[in-house]
């Protein structure tokens, strides 16, 4: 199950993303509490328990998201990345220093270069005549991998090319 969308609603979304795209922890959808709703009998072809608390779209909503365990935020949209967008290993060779490919072969969103999280990156790590910043989240291969990469947005996943 690809960490990314093949379209723009996701319907057939099966990832692990558990967070809004404002950073709330999701409800899982076997719970009736702090959020009161439909899908607890289950959907798309599973019990709402094999969902755990996955941002999911299954009410052919605009895009995944689920219900918040902030009681006050009875459900938010999830931020997930296309899957079209272009992934780390789909890089042209020599442009390892300048394309601007920002997902990783999973569909894992990079993290950007001048951010500590969710992951601290290594401190040997730096691009000759640049700064961290202008990298923004793009994959790269600063350290002589043999394929570019990029520390992601998931805590779970430190870096991946
Ligand atoms: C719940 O969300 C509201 C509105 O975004 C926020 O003000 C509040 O601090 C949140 N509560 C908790 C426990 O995070
Ligand atoms: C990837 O970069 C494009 C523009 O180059 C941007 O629109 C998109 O939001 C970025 N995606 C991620 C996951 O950073």
């Amino acid at each position: 199950n690809k960490e990314c969308l093949d379209n723009t609603k996701g319907q057939y979304y099966f990832g692990t993303v558990s967070k809004t795209g404002d950073g709330i922890e999701c409800q899982r959808w076997d719970k009736l509490q702090p959020h009161d709703h439909r899908f607890v009998y289950g959907f798309m072809g599973l019990s709402a328990s094999e969902h755990e608390n996955y941002c999911r779209n299954p009410n052919n909503d605009e895009r995944p998201w689920c219900y918040t365990v902030n009681d006050t935020v009875r459900y938010s949209y999830c931020d997930i990345p296309l899957c079209n967008e272009k992934d780390c290993r789909e890089m042209e060779k020599g442009m390892e220093y300048q394309g601007k490919h920002n997902i990783t072969w999973d569909g894992i969103a990079c993290q950007r270069w001048d951010s500590t999280y969710p992951h601290v990156p290594n401190r040997r790590i730096s691009f000759p005549g640049s700064t961290l910043s202008r990298q923004e989240n793009y994959c790269r291969n600063p350290d002589g991998e043999p394929l570019p990469w990029c520390y992601t947005v998931n805590p779970d996943v430190r870096w991946q090319t």
